[in-house]
């Protein structure tokens, strides 16, 4: 399913690991959906990657903020919808259905982050490499 990519990098060392790190939660949420793990393994689970998708989009708006990034303030609702979006999932979702219920809902989350990261990350990468981010 989802993997990392050179095309997905927004030259910016700190920020790509983070969304390294993201990815592959994705995709062990995925493997423990595949090995059938029980809802209170993967409940968790799904709220780690929330959480640290949260830590995340605080440092990109930290580093956009820093460096007055004219589009901080689109980005930062991007990413709250993102936010508001997975949660409304998480608390829809009735744990412990049918593996391709489950897996409906991951490659869901898993487009939004990719499509995230190639279409809206990409717009701060040239103006913070400019002003000598990396
Ligand atoms: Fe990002
Ligand atoms: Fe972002």
């Amino acid at each position: 399913m989802l993997t990392w990519d050179p095309h997905l990098s927004v030259n910016i060392a700190t920020i790509d690991e983070q969304h390294k790190k993201l990815i592959e939660m994705a995709c062990e949420l995925d493997r423990g959906m595949r090995a059938d793990y029980a809802t209170d393994i993967l409940q968790p689970q799904f709220r780690q990657l929330l959480e640290f998708a949260s830590l995340h989009f605080r440092t990109e708006e930290d580093l956009m903020e820093r460096y007055t990034f004219p589009g901080l303030v689109t980005h930062r609702h991007d990413h709250l919808a993102l936010i508001r979006h997975a949660e409304e999932i998480m608390e829809r979702t009735t744990w412990g259905k049918p593996l391709l219920y489950m897996m409906g809902i991951l490659d869901f989350i898993g487009n939004m982050l990719i499509n995230h990261i190639q279409r809206t990350d990409r717009e701060y990468s040239t103006y913070l490499n400019e002003r000598g981010v990396f």
